[in-house]
């Protein structure tokens, strides 16, 4: 088995073991794609959430946050283009039935001709050492200049043949290119075809009076036709944002890998409305704003790239993804779209209704253009986990799991321990948690020797465990264990708060930005 595939396992086995994603209706065999999280998982995901609030809305003057409800007009979905185009392209493996997005098929197959171009890059890298020019090679080396050009046609292609509808050609470049059902190695294909990836219900008591509704499949639209009505009430001048966190849906054909893909997800997305014509460089400003925000996790700037797209969205001008090196390659975390006006002249068209904006520098009034940001909030949640989970050997030779979450985000920031509950260790360290409680999420636990609790509080990512001993009752001092380098220090209990918040609070995190 490829090592990847078990790191992978890990990652996903790991999570269900301390309590952060279960299958969800377990109990019932599980519904594909669909998960639940659990008490570490919801505390971990509570504090992305609020990373990305506080960055985006709080740390902004001119953006607001919103809550919109995830049943909209249905009009709204024929407006923004998603009962037309939201479509993925299918083609069937007719041997091995499996259904692939034939998209992805290319993609895939052309992110390994640049895993071979960086493979000679790296070669060259090592036997040119530091008079290595990375510029001046990829231009002229044969080999690298072949790999790229040939993706550049590949995507190219596919592009066109997307965008005019033309799937038969799609099937034939995935025939050109001999690409096979990963699993299988088959090369018997079906034809391509579109499959609309919205999820349908109804409202209404009864079957004859009932509406056709759709699950929203991005949360974007809720900001879109709120857009006046928060302009409005906040008095903002353009530019400025409204930011939202929230469920979206999507029938995903191919929903593999985990929560990377999944039917019911979360997404944090940002509307920035800006006059016409500033739009492309808002979006050059946002790309590097986002990539900065995910930087600043410390999970590593080599594991970040942006994809550009060369195959733009019916409403797009310019359109970039932040690539995270996931376990399973580079994949995409976040979208940042430039959507000019086509969300709001769409729905001026459907609704009947202005949604222009009276510039008073420009004297005039004009439908506003938008640049998007989206992360996918469980996709995040999946980069951060994978990327911090980590075995390690320690100096005596003995091995450890640990998950070093960023500290901030970690679901549980400090466990209380006394070494036994007899002796009144017990009642003294309950002491201890009710003070701290307020500030922190914590646990206490007895059970257990205490390397045994250390073990469990590393691989849960917990920043310090607390130890209290009989010395803790004379002296009023407790030992303190930092997860990252297991050194141990005597400290004042009245020191704790202090010492705990210089590591874990979202002040230091978000200064980093
Ligand atoms: N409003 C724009 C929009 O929805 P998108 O690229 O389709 O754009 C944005 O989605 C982000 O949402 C993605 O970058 C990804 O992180 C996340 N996402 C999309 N589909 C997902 C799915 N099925 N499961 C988990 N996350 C998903």
């Amino acid at each position: 088995m490829a090592k990847q595939e078990d790191v992978f396992k890990k990652v996903v086995s790991h999570a269900k073991e301390y309590g952060f994603i279960f299958p969800s209706s377990e109990i019932y065999d599980g519904l594909s794609a669909i998960y639940d999280y659990g008490q570490n998982g919801a505390e971990l995901k509570n504090n992305i959430k609020q990373y990305w609030w506080k960055a985006m809305v709080q740390m902004n003057e001119n953006i607001v946050g919103i809550d919109s409800a995830i049943f909209m007009h249905p009009t709204i979905w024929k407006a923004s283009g998603h009962v037309d185009a939201f479509n993925d392209p299918l083609i069937d493996n007719k041997d091995s039935k499996k259904r692939f997005r034939a998209d992805v098929l290319l993609e895939d197959y052309c992110a390994k001709l640049e895993d071979k171009a960086q493979k000679e890059i790296e070669k060259a890298a090592k036997r040119f050492g530091e008079s290595f020019n990375e510029d001046e090679f990829v231009t002229t080396n044969a080999r690298v200049v072949e790999y790229r050009e040939k993706q550049k046609t590949i995507l190219e292609r596919m592009a066109k043949s997307l965008t005019d509808n033309n799937l038969a050609d799609v099937k034939a470049l995935i025939e050109e290119l001999e690409i096979a059902d990963p699993d299988t190695g088959s090369k018997n294909w079906t034809e391509v075809r579109q499959f609309n990836l919205m999820f349908g219900t109804k409202l209404g008591a009864t079957s004859e009076s009932a509406t056709d509704l759709y699950l929203r499949p991005e949360t974007a639209q809720g900001i879109f036709v709120n857009y006046l009505n928060v302009q409005k009430t906040s008095r903002h001048k353009l530019p400025f944002g409204i930011a939202q966190i929230g469920k979206a849906f999507r029938n995903e054909i191919v929903a593999r890998q985990f929560i990377f893909r999944m039917r019911e997800f979360e997404q944090m997305e940002m509307q920035y409305f800006v006059p016409p014509g500033t739009e492309l460089s808002f979006y050059e400003e946002w790309k590097q704003k986002r990539l900065n925000w995910h930087l600043a996790l410390g999970l590593g700037k080599e594991n970040y790239k942006f994809h550009d797209h060369e195959k733009l969205a019916h409403y797009a001008n310019a359109a970039s993804d932040i690539e995270f090196k996931f376990p399973f390659g580079f994949k995409e975390l976040e979208g940042i779209h430039s959507r000019t006006d086509f969300d709001l002249s769409a729905h001026e068209k459907h609704s009947g209704k202005k949604l222009q904006y009276f510039d008073n520098e420009r004297n005039e009034s004009y439908v506003p253009y938008v640049v998007e940001t989206s992360v996918g909030l469980d996709r995040l949640f999946l980069a951060i986990f994978s990327n911090s989970l980590k075995d390690e050997v320690l100096e005596d030779g003995s091995e450890r799991t640990v998950l070093s979450l960023p500290p901030a985000l970690a679901p549980v920031k400090a466990a209380i321990l006394p070494l036994m509950k007899k002796d009144g260790l017990g009642e003294y360290a309950e002491k201890i948690f009710d003070d701290l409680k307020f500030d922190f999420n914590l646990i206490y636990e007895e059970k257990d020797s205490i390397g045994k609790r250390y073990r469990r509080n590393d691989a849960l990512g917990t920043p310090f465990c607390i130890t209290i001993d009989h010395d803790s009752l004379i002296d009023n001092t407790v030992t303190i264990r930092d997860r990252d380098t297991m050194k141990q220090e005597r400290v004042a209990v009245a020191d704790l708060r202090r010492i705990i918040d210089e590591k874990v609070n979202f002040r230091t995190l978000l200064s980093k930005i």
